[in-house]
């Protein structure tokens, strides 16, 4: 039985790790081949982000599944690196179909007034022009190919609503919903679809890490996810404190596929209902 997005090219960013690789394999697994984008070198104030090694583990996945994959270290800052990316990638596979905005950064936070400057700049930088930057770099390609296509625009709950401390994250996923209304109007004559995901905690780095367990339970001393679940619990109706990768990537395999051919312009949560409370 043919795969739900078979014969199809994703390009996704930050494919290194987390979401964006278990969307690499999700996709891949449904018949689509990758071209995969991640940093692969640290920013200053941030945890530590994907490596080459991991890029690579990425590419050895996908590979065994029989697909093809075409890797590229770059920078979601960096238009010309992106650009040079997809390029490089649709001449090596083909063709563009989906195109998965996945790369982000959590960085410190703090009320407006005592943020780093240097925090709210990158984090805008990376996860708001990143996003914006990435489909530039794919959208000549989508319509230039005729058959239509899909982007999918990772922001979070944080995109919905406010999270103290956190006003860089949350102004910057605003703006990937604003990103994702506009591109959805501006593609839509070419038969370009564009959504949102929005993810509550997500079971990968930037969710479990030392610093967020420490974060939620500073009455201990070597806090670990099991010490974190109640509370991370009570943000959900549904009685988890956190999704899996995998559970987002399903999610995006909807929205890139022919069974939602009619929905443009729509915000998805995989939030356990967190966006209820
Ligand atoms: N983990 C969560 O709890 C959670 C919740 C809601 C939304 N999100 C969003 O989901 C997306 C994926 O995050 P994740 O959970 O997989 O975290 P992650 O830290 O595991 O993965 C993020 C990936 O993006 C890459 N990256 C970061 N900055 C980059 C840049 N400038 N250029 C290219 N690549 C870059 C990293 O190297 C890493 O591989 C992010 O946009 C994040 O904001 C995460």
């Amino acid at each position: 039985m043919p795969g739900r997005v078979e014969g199809k090219v994703a390009f996704i960013t930050g494919a290194g790790r987390g979401q964006g690789r278990s969307h690499a394999l999700r996709l891949a697994q449904e018949g689509a081949d990758i071209i995969a984008i991640d940093i692969c070198h640290d920013v200053e104030g941030a945890l530590p982000m994907a490596t080459a090694e991991d890029l690579a583990e990425t590419a050895k996945m996908v590979e065994a599944l029989d697909r093809r994959i075409v890797t590229h270290q770059a920078d979601v800052r960096d238009l010309d690196a992106l650009k040079a990316a997809v390029d490089d990638g649709v001449e090596q596979l083909g063709r563009l179909d989906i195109v998965l905005a996945s790369a982000g950064v959590a960085m410190m936070g703090g009320r407006a007034d005592k943020m780093k400057l240097n925090s709210w700049t990158a984090t805008v930088d990376i996860n708001l022009t990143g996003v914006w930057n990435t489909a530039r770099a794919a959208i000549p390609h989508l319509i230039a190919g005729g058959r239509g296509g899909s982007i999918v625009l990772t922001s979070s709950v944080g995109g919905e609503r406010a999270m103290p401390g956190m006003s860089h994250y949350v102004s910057a996923k605003h703006g990937v919903i604003g990103v994702m209304r506009s591109l959805a109007v501006e593609l839509g004559e070419h038969n370009i679809r564009v959504n949102s995901v929005l993810p509550t905690n997500v079971n990968t780095p930037m969710f479990m890490n030392e610093g967020l367990f420490k974060m939620y339970r500073p009455d201990l001393e070597n806090p670990g996810p099991d010490d974190i679940k109640p509370i991370a619990s009570m943000m959900h109706v549904l009685p988890i404190g956190w999704v899996e990768p995998v559970d987002v990537s399903n999610a995006i395999l909807f929205l890139v596929c022919d069974e939602s051919r009619y929905v443009t312009g729509i915000e998805l949560p995989v939030d356990a209902g967190a966006l209820l409370k």
